[in-house]
């Protein structure tokens, strides 16, 4: 026996075992952004180009109620349009939604330059249009790389309506600190005339009672109504991008998330970049864009010189800006709650270092009476908190005067966290946004489980052996489900089923074990509409090429795509090892560069928020300071090469680091050419690679949008 290899084994098994599991209840959501939870138990969610949907966790239905016409970014025009962060961004439930089925959105007008808080009545179950009353529109700047708008909506238990906006400012041009450009025409790079302004509704939590007619201003508020150059809906003010908002539903403390800056080092113009999660027991100015963090300041830059001038005294801020329309003299800056930056934290080195992008809430409590309890009664009043950029959740275990005591990880792993939410029952809820930052098809909805509690089910699906039929595997008892529609129908139960003939969408096998939780396998039954074909020919019909050598090629289609937008690629296969189907980075490099954040906005083989990796690798074949060009961008960010919008420094990486992320992409254009824009044309092969072997073969292929791929493949010479 030798008790330390013992240990070694045992540990690991232990560490993983107290992280809580979770049953996959809705999939396939279009980049969703928060969800709110109906005494009924349904889950109600938004998606940001508009749609409203309702999951049924029993079912795991997911059916569209409404599609509210909003602006947002589409990938249509995804290159040129600057509504990135605009489109459907809050929801919450009215607190009597049971009798009442209204719910309130805050959404970007479709033509108008300006976001609106709305409520809205379900009729029939779907979002009625015609029952909008608008309750707040506030105008927005929607132009050169201007972002920030929050968006989070949530009710106290008092019945208030709490509502998070951003500062609305584009923050690329002021180094990484404070965006407090005052020049005329500059306004759009400038906070001071939002989130530091009282007299303007951008950069704030606000706080209104919601009435039949419209809205009431409740008492204790940061400014009484009628206070000059003031709104009487500011709660807090000074936020930067307060992305989802929580209130404790017992002690009535609003927590918030609140993206920060990105500056990666302090200068004479500031402190580095920090995120924040905030606290707010009563209304207060927490400081942006004069300071950050634990009230670190910021210096009043004149961006004509570039020379910093007076710095902000956290005790009395004041606002010199030339655009400020409010007060000068600011109520004082409250430090945040819990404040990380790129680096790793020396207060809070559990939050670890890299991307980030700040979360909070719910509140945590221990019930003994529910059903379900995520955590344990230690942890009795406990914050979660989150961040979509490091796809982790951590517990804030909070004291008898909401002080921080403790914080731990409680999961990590996730998909993107977008909103975490806690209902009567006792379920807590994560809703997950997708492997991308844009044009996600793989949003989810999770139902958390406390670690100690039985494991949920499994289940799988596959075809059965005639014309619609299909079988299904589970430990647990299932059921058959259909959607038609926005409804749903039970056509069976067991391990088989023949499915009736209708005009269904989509089949669920629903296995529910004995504690009452589910697992969903589902198959979509939409005829999907076929795309035409590309069809691809060689000059000649060679059987073989050579390495280096040029072959002309044609494309043809039934409905030709536009040349423009046709690619043509060799791609080399050696003789040994598996093929991955196309370039891709080893499962070492994988595992590396997904640990570094970036594949949140980049893709090997398809645009995304940044530049393709191989059409980098492409671009950059050729030039023998590639290595040395890529390091030192990784290092300062910037925008220009690709398009208008801008890489932030990635200041979690080392320059080690960063030339092996550098190298594994570059690697990705081994082997591969291509050629972009023709249909008739020649296409040259790369050159050999450092190390052939005989027997290789090439892949030719061609790819257009809204067509189906071609390929096919020669040998090598
Ligand atoms: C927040 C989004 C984002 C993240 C995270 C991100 N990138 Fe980028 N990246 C971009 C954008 C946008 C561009 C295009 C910049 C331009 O046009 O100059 C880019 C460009 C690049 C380029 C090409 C630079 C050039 O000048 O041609 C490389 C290489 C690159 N990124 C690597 C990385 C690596 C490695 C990581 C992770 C450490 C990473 N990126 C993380 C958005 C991002």
């Amino acid at each position: 026996m030798r008790p330390l290899s013992f240990l070694a084994t045992l540990l690991p098994g232990l560490l993983l075992a107290s992280e809580p599991a979770s049953e996959l209840i809705a999939s396939g959501l279009h980049d969703p952004m928060e969800i709110s939870v109906a005494a009924d138990g349904d889950v109600y969610v938004i998606e940001r180009e508009g749609r409203l949907l309702r999951v049924r966790p029993s079912t795991g239905g997911v059916f569209e109620i409404g599609n509210l016409p909003v602006t947002a970014l589409r990938e249509a025009d995804s290159k040129t349009s600057w509504a990135r962060e605009d489109g459907l961004l809050g929801l919450a439930l009215d607190p009597a939604f049971t009798k009442n089925r209204r719910l309130y959105l805050y959404y970007s007008d479709p033509v108008k330059l300006l976001n609106r808080l709305s409520r809205f009545t379900l009729k029939d179950g779907k979002l009625d249009l015609a029952s909008e009353l608008s309750l707040l529109e506030i105008p927005t700047d929607r132009r050169d790389r201007v972002c920030h708008h929050g968006g989070s909506i949530a009710f106290g238990p008092d019945g208030l309506l709490y509502l998070s906006t951003g500062d609305n400012t584009n923050p690329f041009e002021s180094g990484g600190y404070a965006p407090i450009d005052d020049r005329e025409g500059r306004d759009h790079t400038n906070a001071m005339r939002s989130a530091g302004n009282t007299n303007d509704l951008r950069g704030k939590v606000l706080r209104i009672r919601p009435t039949e007619k419209g809205y009431e201003i409740p008492a204790g508020n940061l400014f009484p109504k009628g206070t000059a150059k003031t709104r009487p809906e500011i709660y807090v003010m000074g936020c930067r991008n307060p992305f989802r908002i929580s209130i404790d539903p017992k002690k009535n403390v609003l927590y918030w998330g609140e993206v920060g800056p990105d500056a990666s080092d302090a200068n004479d113009h500031g402190p580095r970049g920090h995120d924040e999660v905030n606290q707010a027991r009563k209304a207060g100015n927490f400081g942006w864009p004069f300071v950050i963090g634990d009230n670190k300041p910021y210096a009043i830059v004149d961006f004509a010189t570039g020379k910093a001038g007076v710095m902000t005294d956290p005790a009395a801020p004041k606002n010199p800006s030339t655009h400020n329309t409010g007060l000068v003299d600011l109520p004082p800056a409250n430090k945040a709650f819990i404040w990380y930056p790129y680096a790793a934290s020396e207060e809070f080195p559990v939050l670890g270092s890299g991307g980030r992008n700040a979360m909070a809430g719910p509140v945590f409590y221990y019930d003994s009476s529910r059903k379900w309890n995520l955590l344990d009664k230690s942890d009795d009043h406990t914050l979660l908190t989150y961040d979509w950029m490091r796809s982790t959740i951590w517990k804030a275990k909070l004291g008898d005067n909401e002080e921080l005591v403790k914080l731990e990880p409680l999961m990590t792993g996730l998909r993107h966290p977008m909103d975490l939410e806690s209902d009567k029952v006792g379920n807590v809820w994560l809703l997950e946004y997708g492997s991308e930052w844009y044009f996600n098809k793989d949003g989810a909805i999770r139902r958390l489980r406390a670690a100690s509690a039985a494991k949920p089910p499994t289940v799988t699906i596959a075809a059965g052996g005639t014309e619609g039929s299909y079988q299904a595997t589970s430990e647990a008892e299932i059921k058959w489900w259909i959607t038609e529609g926005a409804s749903e129908r039970l056509v069976g139960s067991g391990n088989k089923i023949t499915l009736p003939k209708s005009d269904a969408m989509e089949l669920r096998a629903v296995a529910t074990d004995k504690s009452g939780q589910i697992a969903v396998a589902r198959v979509s039954l939409k005829n999907e509409v076929q795309q035409p074909s590309l069809v691809l020919s060689l000059a000649g019909n060679p059987a073989s090429v050579g390495f280096g050598e040029s072959i002309a090629f044609e494309v043809k289609s039934v409905t030709p795509p536009e040349a423009a937008t046709v690619s043509v690629r060799a791609r080399y296969i050696p003789p040994t090892g598996h093929d991955a189907g196309g370039p891709r980075f080893t499962d070492d490099q994988e595992k590396f560069i997904t640990s570094k954040q970036c594949l949140a906005c980049h893709q090997v083989d398809k645009a995304s928020v940044g530049p393709k990796y191989l059409d980098v690798a492409m671009r950059y074949r050729d030039r023998p300071d590639a290595v040395a060009v890529l390091t030192a961008k990784l290092k300062s960010g910037g925008s220009g090469v690709w398009g208008q919008v801008p890489m932030p420094p990635q200041a979690a990486v080392n320059p080690a680091e960063a030339e092996t992320l550098i190298k594994a992409i570059l690697g990705l254009g081994e082997g591969i050419s291509e050629t972009r824009g023709q249909l008739n044309g020649n296409l040259k092969l790369p050159p050999a690679p450092s190390a052939v072997q005989a027997g290789g073969a090439w892949e030719i292929s061609v790819e257009a949008p809204g067509h189906l791929p071609a390929r096919m493949r020669l040998q090598t010479k």
